[in-house]
């Protein structure tokens, strides 16, 4: 009995290979946030080790990737992480969106919730200092300052629709 079931999970784990989730690599940057705010080359080193491959449109993807049904579960963190927030679509958000994101920035890196944990468990790079905290999160708090100063409050009130949950 334990023999088949184990085989049933080996047939089941060879043919789950063969289901290939699409790879984020388009590489579209044209509305990336660059495009609007400055971001000095050390907080683009912090971005890129830390955050790129859940909120860019180029994911590094390890070979491991490649196997089910861990690429589905990578596929998913992409997919949802880029959904929230994506560093290269990010010109094309309103203007309260940009600061609510900025702000949302800032509070995951503060909590500890971003990078996520099951990622810097295996990307020992991504496990950011205090130091780099804290350049990621002036760069962002940076943005949010000149947001402030050159909208009206009103036009930074989140609508209802996309409010967030909490
Ligand atoms: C392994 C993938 C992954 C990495 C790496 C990652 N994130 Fe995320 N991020 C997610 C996912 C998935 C979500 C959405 C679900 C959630 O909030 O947990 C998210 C949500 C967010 C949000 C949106 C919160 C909201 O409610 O709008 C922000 C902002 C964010 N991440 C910032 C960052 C920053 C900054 C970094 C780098 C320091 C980073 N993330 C690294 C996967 C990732």
């Amino acid at each position: 009995m334990i023999k088949k079931i184990l085989l049933a999970l080996v047939v089941l784990l060879v043919i789950a290979q063969l289901v290939r989730p699409t790879k984020n690599n388009s590489g579209d940057v044209q509305k990336d946030i660059t495009t609007l705010y400055p971001m000095s080359d050390s907080v683009k080193l912090i971005v890129a080790k830390a955050c790129a491959d859940c909120h860019s449109n180029n994911t590094n993807y390890p070979w491991y990737a490649s196997i089910q049904p861990l690429a589905y579960w990578i596929g998913d963190h992409v997919k949802d992480g880029k959904r929230h927030f994506n560093f290269n679509d990010f010109a094309g958000y309103r203007i309260a969106k940009q600061n609510h994101k900025l702000e949302e920035v800032i509070e995951q890196v503060k909590e500890g919730e971003m990078p996520l944990y099951s990622y810097t468990l295996i990307h020992k790079e991504a496990r950011l200092t205090d130091t780099e905290k804290t350049m990621l999160m002036d760069w962002a708090q940076g943005i949010r300052d000149s947001i402030k100063a050159n909208y009206p409050a009103d036009s930074l009130v989140m609508k209802k629709p996309t409010a967030p949950k909490k």
